[in-house]
């Protein structure tokens, strides 16, 4: 018997978004978060460098508003860069009222630099912000009597009331597949929130976590809501490089305070890319490794920070020392050798500054959201920052909502009368692994016109063989994130395809010029029906 759920409000995702979200709803609301595992399942765990806001009397809003709106090339939406960046000094408070405690100095916040900032803005809990965040914050979670958490539950698609019995566009919760029992539940609910992260397991490298596969992004698109900007995808410039690594990250705050980047010979070479040599926005920084890369046939090129005191190293970037250290590199005395991967999911489903996407009560929040903060790139530590002011800003325009006294109407469970168990999962893990491999290949850093059509092609017969599976067999995980992460690769690709010039995170050769004026690419289903 497959279980049905209701809640005033159901947040997907447990990442800093969904669970501050979580926790600002909470005083008034019922609220379910789901998630499809441990905390470390998104990446808000493993964010290293720390949360922008304006914290030093030297420093102004309109400086911060400035850096993000240059890094993301002029595509970014001002009002919405004026609302988070005013907010964002008010989270750090709030956040240390929840137990988050920040790195001081004197009495006072530590603040780091990173690449594109003009100031040193950055509050960071040594090189594990996410970590420390995440952890306050689930504890708060989990104490509260009016939140329920689930971290074996895969959301698979959103219930959009037009298609129950002719109501009008309204999101009504979401079917879901306990990862524990197999099977497909209901969860209904007044509200959704999806904040289920970023989509950078799409590619082949990736310094994300396996959760990253985009469900919400794909989940939202199929339900009818336009998504923006999809063809954006940071890549992160230093990953660690090492066959035993990962995915691992070395903080841009590396770089913030001090660290050199140099060729295999040790020849520094930023500064022959950008006057802000290492310190310019992440953009350029993975573009110039890119291009020494492949002039000089090199693996990997190398970050040295190793001129700074050890103590000072330690103290500063205890995880990374650590993580290096296991794998045999002193960082106080060699430089680590580093590569760029697939970061951050600038683009996403669109909503204004409070969440509200295309949908009646449906929000987006986070990474998977496109608010208009990160426009053609996002400014380092700046997630965080639109995490909180989203989830804040979401739940004060969801609670007036709430106060209805509606009913839900009954939603149909899922249906599995005409599937049977696949008995093989070959199609699934090679389809998987030939996707991640041609978007790194073909829509990767420096993109042309013929890479994007080999890759379309390939999408459009992976997803011939992907949907006869889905409409023959049951569902499973893997399943389910190959089908989102298909569906993300395809916005991508037709994204980058219709973007006729390079603009910040997009560069193509064969339109190497920026266009006068900045334009959003949209693309939707056009299906969201109003009575
Ligand atoms: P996430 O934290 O990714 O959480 C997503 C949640 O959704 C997870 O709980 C996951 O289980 C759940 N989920 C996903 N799909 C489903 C589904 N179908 N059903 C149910 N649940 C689902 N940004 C900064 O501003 N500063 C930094 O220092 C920084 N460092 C970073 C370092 C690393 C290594 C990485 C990977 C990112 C970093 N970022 C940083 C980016 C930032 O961490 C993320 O953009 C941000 O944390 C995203 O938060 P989120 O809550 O939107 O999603
Ligand atoms: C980092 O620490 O380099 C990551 C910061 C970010 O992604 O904003």
């Amino acid at each position: 018997m497959s279980q049905r759920f209701s809640t005033d409000v159901l947040i997907i995702g447990g990442g800093a978004a969904g669970l501050a979200a979580a926790l600002h709803l909470a005083d008034t609301a019922r609220v379910t978060v789901l998630a499809k595992g441990e905390p470390s399942s998104g990446s808000s765990f493993w964010a290293q460098g720390g949360i922008a806001a304006v914290l030093d009397d030297a420093d102004r809003f309109a400086f911060h508003e400035a850096d993000t709106m240059k890094a993301g090339a002029d595509l970014c939406d001002r009002e919405t860069v004026r609302l988070m960046v005013r907010e964002a000094p008010d989270v750090i408070r709030e956040l240390s009222t929840w137990g988050v405690d920040f790195d001081k100095e004197d009495n006072q916040l530590h603040l780091t630099m990173e690449g594109g900032h003009s100031h040193r803005r950055v509050a960071h809990i040594a090189d594990a912000t996410g970590r420390e965040i995440t952890q306050k914050l689930s504890e708060k979670v989990l104490d509260h009597h009016n939140i329920e958490i689930f971290h074996d539950r895969m959301a698979i698609d959103l219930i959009n009331l037009n298609k129950v019995n002719g109501y009008p566009s309204a999101c009504a919760g979401a079917h879901v597949l306990n990862t524990s029992t197999d099977r497909v539940e209901v969860f209904q609910a007044k509200a959704v929130v999806i904040a289920t992260g970023g989509a950078s397991k799409v590619y082949l490298y990736t310094s994300n976590p396996d959760g990253s596969t985009g469900d919400g992004i794909a989940m939202a698109y199929r339900a009818g809501c336009r998504v923006a900007n999809m063809e954006f995808n940071q890549f992160h410039p230093t990953c660690l490089y090492h066959p035993h690594a990962g995915s691992f990250l070395i903080s841009e705050a590396v770089r913030g305070e001090g660290g050199i980047l140099t060729s295999a010979k040790g020849h520094r070479f930023m500064p022959r890319y950008d006057e802000r040599a290492e310190l310019a926005p992440r953009d350029i920084v993975a573009r110039a490794i890119d291009q020494e890369m492949k002039k000089k046939g090199l693996d990997c090129v190398y970050l040295d920070i190793s001129h700074r005191s050890p103590d000072f190293i330690k103290s500063h970037f205890p995880n990374i020392h650590e993580q290096c250290q296991r794998l045999g590199i002193d960082i106080t005395q060699e430089p680590i050798p580093v590569v760029p991967a697939a970061h951050y999911t600038c683009g996403g489903v669109l909503v204004d500054a409070d969440g509200r996407t295309d949908l009646n009560m449906l929000f987006a929040i986070g990474e998977v959201a496109y608010s208009g903060l990160h426009g053609a790139n996002r400014l380092a530590s700046n997630s965080l920052l639109e995490c909180l002011v989203h989830a804040k800003r979401a739940s004060k325009a969801i609670k007036p909502r709430l106060e209805h006294n509606f009913e839900l109407p009954y939603v149909p469970k899922w249906d599995e009368s005409r599937v049977k168990d696949a008995d093989e999962s070959i199609m699934v893990s090679h389809n998987w692994d030939e996707l991640r491999r041609f978007m790194w290949d073909f829509v990767g850093i420096v993109r042309t016109d013929s890479r994007l059509e080999r890759a379309k092609r390939r999408i459009d017969l992976l997803n011939q063989e992907v949907s006869e599976h889905y409409a023959k067999y049951r569902i499973s995980s893997d399943l389910i994130e190959l089908r989102n992460l298909l569906q993300v690769a395809n916005l991508i690709v037709r994204s980058a395809m219709m973007r006729k010039e390079s603009r910040g995170l997009h560069f193509n050769l064969d339109h190497p010029k920026t266009l006068d004026k900045p334009e959003n690419t949209l693309l939707s289903t056009g299906s969201i029906r109003d009575f």
